[in-house]
C-alpha cells in the first residue's frame, strides 16, 4: 500500500474569477476547478467551450481587441459586485511559427504579439480599476518554460512568454500596495490542443515526454492546481514571482528543441 499523499480542498464560494482562453486545454481546466470550488467563473475566448457548466459563463471575445475586452469586463461587472481572480491564459503558438525569425510570416509574428502580449495587457488593464476599488485581487499570467530559456525555432512565441513573466512582475510591483498580487506560472509541455498540434515539430510525444525528468507530459489539471493555490490565501505572501510547473524540465534546461536536430544546426564531427 502506498503512503498517504495528503489532500487539498479549496473554498471559493462568493469569489468571481475571469479566465481568458477558457475554451482551451489549460483554461478550461482552470475554469472547471474554480467552478468546482464554488466560484462564479467568466471566460473569454474566440472559440466555443468543450462542455456546458452552470458556473462558467463564456463570452465570445478576442483578447487582442482592447475595446471588446473593456466592454466584456463592463458587462461582467454589471452582473457581479467584483472580480477577485483574473487568469491571463489565452495565447497562440501556430505550427507555422516554428521557423527562424527571417522565415516566419510577418503577420504571424504580429498576431502572436497582439494576442500573447497585447491581450494580457488589455485584460489586466480593464480589471485593475475594479481591483483597486476593492483593494484586493489576484492576477495570474500563464507564461511558459520559454519565459526562462529557449530552444531553436521559437523566435516568435518564446519572447512573448518571457514578456508575460515580466508583465506579472511589473504589475505586482505597481499594485502591491493596493492589495493586488500578480504571479506568473510557467508550465512545461502540457497535454493540450496547443501542444498536440506541434508534436511533430517537438520531436514526437515520446521524445517530448522524456525530456521532462518526470517522464511524461503534464496534465491541464496540474496547472489548474497551481493557479488555485496561487489565488488562495495560502499564497498571501507570494507575488512578483513565477512558479514553474514543469515536471523538472527547467532543471534539465531544454524545451521545444526538435529531438532530431535540424540538419542546418548539425556539425558532422565524424567526417
Ligand atoms: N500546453 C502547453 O504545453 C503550454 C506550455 C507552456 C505554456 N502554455 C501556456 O498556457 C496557456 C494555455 O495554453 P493551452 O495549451 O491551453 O492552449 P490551447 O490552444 O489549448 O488554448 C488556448 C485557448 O485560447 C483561445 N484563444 C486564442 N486566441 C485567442 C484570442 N485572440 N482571444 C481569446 N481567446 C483566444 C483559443 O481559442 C483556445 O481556446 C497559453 O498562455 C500558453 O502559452 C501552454
Amino acid at each position: 500500500m502506498g503512503r498517504p499523499l495528503g489532500k487539498i480542498a479549496y473554498e471559493n464560494h462568493g469569489r468571481v474569477v475571469l479566465v481568458t482562453g477558457v475554451a482551451g486545454g489549460i483554461g478550461w481546466a482552470i475554469a472547471e476547478e474554480f467552478a468546482a470550488s464554488g466560484a462564479t467563473v467568466f471566460g473569454l475566448d474566440v472559440g466555443a467551450p468543450p462542455a456546458a457548466n452552470s458556473r462558467i459563463s463564456v463570452l465570445p471575445v478576442d483578447v487582442s481587441d482592447r475595446l471588446a475586452v473593456e466592454t466584456a469586463v463592463q458587462q461582467i461587472l454589471a452582473q457581479v459586485d467584483g472580480i477577485d481572480v483574473v487568469v491571463n491564459n489565452a495565447a497562440i503558438q501556430p505550427v507555422a511559427s516554428f521557423r527562424p525569425l527571417h522565415e516566419i510570416e510577418p503577420e504571424l509574428l504580429e498576431q502572436m504579439l497582439r494576442v500573447n502580449v497585447g491581450g494580457y495587457n488589455w485584460v489586466a488593464r480593464s480589471v485593475l480599476p475594479q481591483m483597486i476599488r476593492q483593494q484586493s485581487g489576484v492576477i495570474v499570467n500563464l507564461a511558459s518554460a520559454h519565459a526562462w530559456r529557449s530552444s531553436r525555432d521559437v523566435p516568435g512565441y518564446g519572447p512573448t512568454k518571457a514578456a508575460n513573466r515580466m508583465q506579472a512582475v511589473q504589475w505586482a510591483l505597481d499594485y502591491a500596495r493596493q492589495g493586488i498580487r500578480v504571479i506568473s506560472v510557467s508550465p512545461g509541455a502540457i497535454d493540450t490542443p496547443l501542444v498536440r498540434a506541434s508534436l511533430e515539430q517537438q520531436g514526437g510525444e515520446g521524445a517530448l515526454a522524456n525530456r521532462h525528468p518526470l517522464g511524461r507530459l503534464g496534465k491541464p489539471q496540474e496547472i489548474a492546481a497551481a493557479v488555485l493555490w496561487l489565488a488562495s490565501p495560502g499564497a498571501s505572501f507570494v507575488t512578483a514571482t513565477d512558479l514553474e510547473v514543469d515536471g523538472g524540465l527547467g532543471g534539465l534546461g531544454s524545451f521545444a528543441d526538435p529531438y532530431e536536430m535540424p540538419a542546418r544546426f548539425r556539425i558532422d564531427r565524424d567526417k
